[in-house]
């Protein structure tokens, strides 16, 4: 199927792959991240496909009088405005499943350099500390023994989970509602995983839900011991009360992966020594960035070919074009 009177609009950057792909079957326009739709109006109303990593908002939505599918490039799709899109009958697509793994692999490993401080150790000896009679001092916490409590237990999240069994540790969750499918113990709320467990670790997404739910209340309740792992959204965390918990040893350390304002990370986080941070890179590899990009090219190519995109996300009916 080739088409190129159909135009696909790309906001900002995306994948080289997506960019490859459609190119070849539509013609593709694109604007740079922020610019408004200030684009001629013809050009404008042939657009029926975006395919976008920054979001889409209502203002770009309602520019757009022939749009019939955003392909998001991320499985969390927080950036577009999904409840106008469904009001217009505008399908929206992501990427699930195909991270799955990657993000839990990532998910594992900060939580292991968070306890262990593995990067401060390599630091410590790339700096030529490492001399007779020198040793980098023992990790004040280890994965031995931990109570982990999953905060989201959705694809990612039971891979997480899996993971962590061979790690003998304990494993509880909360999500809204149970799962009758799993043994792992269910809390109700956040608060009383948080009493029962040592170790959080939050994947979930932004929604209004989840605004700040982490607060100073829930690091409290983690102690001394405790540690905060999130590779959901930074919008769950209430980071000033997450930096004073860190810096007043109420909390004992913190891995990110994710922050509410990304890329700005803030300061007092960047200066704490049991803050472990990375620059949200758990899906970052090659084969797992293909696999997306490949994904948003698809669910574009089989909406305009098939009218079934693979994976359209539930809140946008119709699923189906035909
Ligand atoms: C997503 O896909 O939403 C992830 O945050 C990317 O790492």
């Amino acid at each position: 199927m080739s088409d190129p009177r159909i135009a696909i609009l790309i906001p900002g950057k995306i994948h080289p792959r997506v960019l490859e792909k459609l190119g070849k079957l539509f013609d593709i326009l694109t604007v740079e991240t922020g610019r408004g739709p200030t684009i001629e109006r013809e050009t404008l109303s042939r657009v029926r496909g975006v395919a976008c990593a920054g979001g889409l908002n209502a203002a770009w939505i309602d520019a757009l009088p022939n749009l019939e599918v955003i392909a998001n490039f991320g499985v969390g799709y927080d950036g577009i405005d999904v409840a106008h899109a469904a009001s217009k009958g505008i399908v929206v697509t992501n990427t699930p499943d195909v991270l799955n793994d990657e993000v839990a692999d990532t998910a594992i490993g900060l939580l292991l350099n968070t306890l262990r401080q593995m990067p401060r150790a390599e630091n410590w000896l790339r700096a030529g500390n490492w001399k007779p009679g020198q040793s980098f001092p023992l990790s004040p916490f280890s994965m031995k023994g931990r109570h982990v409590g999953l905060f989201g237990l959705g694809r990612i999240g039971l891979e997480i989970a899996k993971r962590l069994e061979p790690f003998k540790v304990k494993i509880s969750y909360h999500t809204r509602s149970r799962h009758k499918d799993v043994a792992y113990d269910y809390f109700p709320t956040l608060k009383e995983m948080a009493a029962a467990v040592d170790t959080i670790i939050a994947i979930v997404p932004k929604t209004a839900h989840t605004h700040r739910v982490i607060d100073a209340e829930i690091l409290r309740l983690l102690g001394p011991d405790g540690v905060l792992i999130n590779v959901g959204r930074g919008w769950s965390v209430d980071e000033d009360a997450l930096i004073a918990a860190l810096r007043d040893g109420k909390l004992g350390a913190a891995g990110l992966d994710v922050f509410y304002d990304e890329p700005v990370v803030p300061e007092g986080l960047l200066s704490l020594p049991n803050a472990t941070l990375l620059p949200h890179i758990a899906s970052a590899s090659v084969p797992t960035r293909n696999a997306m990009a490949d994904l948003v090219a698809e669910n574009i190519i089989q909406w305009f070919t098939t009218g079934r995109p693979v994976t359209p996300v539930p809140e946008t009916p119709p699923r189906s074009k035909g």
